[in-house]
């Protein structure tokens, strides 16, 4: 089958070590299920292990791709719950066991035409949506959802910030956020997010680092240094931070006086538990919320849908379709 696959690191060059091959099509084995991919989406997390950052060089050759939507054997429509991991090993948390793993960090990922997944991470598609919005919704949504609702505990009326709003995570938060009864302010770089920001339901927008109207409860963090300052300065006193990822770099200056003197909390995100994905894609159905597809490609284009990725220079989540 055909499948675009990891077979090298290079930070200063990731996608040199990104490969469209051949390679076996897998035989389910007791416990876990094929799915006939249908439409995958690219992450962070793609090019995050093609640069060797946070992924283990023994692990490689390994197909990449950790969202997937596509279709069993018996012919049902599914969206693949990313995480593999022992729920009881982490006290009832997927995301707490400490061996957890992501799709393509120590099994073959989604760009592919065919993957085996655990049968419990097989989760029914919404009917509303297409397999290439569905492949959106695994990994930055659910990680949205975790942050919002779990780890930031948002109430309807709360007042919430989004960095980087093009981002497939932020993205996926200023919906979900705006659904959910919030006032949202999103920030960005480019006219073209800001506009997309309000699309989605923010109340207002800003350049990065400008002064919002009023502090806010909750801050959605995924930029890292580039916002870090910005997101501590907006906060109302005793306002939360909840950061998943650190695009621009994972070192900004902490402003320790700030975080006691304002008993700010700071809490880290990673993925979502299985009855988080259960809950966010109620949720999306419920709210009738739609990702936004910054553009379809197929698994042969991928190296363009990457170097995008690369550049920054996207509008929501680009999606891979695989024939
Ligand atoms: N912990 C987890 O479970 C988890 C899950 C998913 C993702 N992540 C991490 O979260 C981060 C975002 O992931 P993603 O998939 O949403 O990536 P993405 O779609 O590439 O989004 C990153 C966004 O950050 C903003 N940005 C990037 N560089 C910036 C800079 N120098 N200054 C200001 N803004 C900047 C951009 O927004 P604008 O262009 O609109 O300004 C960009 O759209 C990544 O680091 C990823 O590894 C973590």
């Amino acid at each position: 089958m055909r499948a675009a696959v990891a077979v090298s690191q290079n930070f200063d060059d990731p996608l040199s070590g990104l490969a469209l091959m051949q390679m076996p099509v897998p035989e389910p084995t007791e416990g876990w299920i094929k799915v006939k991919v249908r439409a995958t989406s690219i992450n962070m997390h793609d090019l995050w292990t093609l640069r060797g950052v946070g992924h283990d060089p023994k692990n490689i050759p390994i197909i990449l791709g950790c969202d997937v939507a596509g279709v069993t054997d018996d012919g049902r429509g599914v969206i693949v719950y990313p995480v593999i991991a022992d729920a009881e090993a982490g006290g009832g948390d997927e995301t707490l066991d400490p061996r957890r793993a992501l799709l393509s960090e120590e099994h073959h990922g989604g760009f592919a035409e065919y993957l085996l997944v655990p049968e419990r991470c097989v989760l029914d598609k919404p009917g509303s949506l297409s397999f290439e919005e569905a492949a959106c919704l695994p990994v930055a949504w659910s990680t949205a959802y975790r942050m919002l609702f779990t780890q930031g505990a948002l109430k309807p009326g709360d007042r919430v910030l989004v960095q980087g709003a093009g981002g497939g995570v932020a993205s996926a938060a200023i919906s979900l956020a705006a659904a959910a009864g919030a006032t949202v302010y999103a920030t960005s770089r480019s006219q073209t997010n800001r506009d997309l920001a309000l699309e989605l339901g923010a109340a207002e927008v800003f350049e990065s680092g400008e002064r919002l109207p009023e502090r806010v409860d909750l801050v959605i963090e995924t930029v890292g240094e580039a916002t870090w300052a910005h997101s501590l300065r907006c906060l109302k006193p005793g306002g939360a931070i909840v950061i998943a990822g650190a695009t621009s770099g994972t070192s900004p200056e902490a402003d320790l006086g700030r975080i006691f003197y304002q008993q700010l909390r700071v809490i880290g995100s990673t993925g979502s538990t299985r009855q988080e994905t259960q809950d966010m894609l109620r949720f999306v159905e419920t709210k009738g919320l739609r990702p936004k597809i910054d553009r379809v490609l197929a698994l042969e284009e991928i190296h363009a849908g990457m170097q995008a990725m690369l550049d920054g220079n996207i509008s929501g989540k680009i999606v891979i379709t695989v024939a």
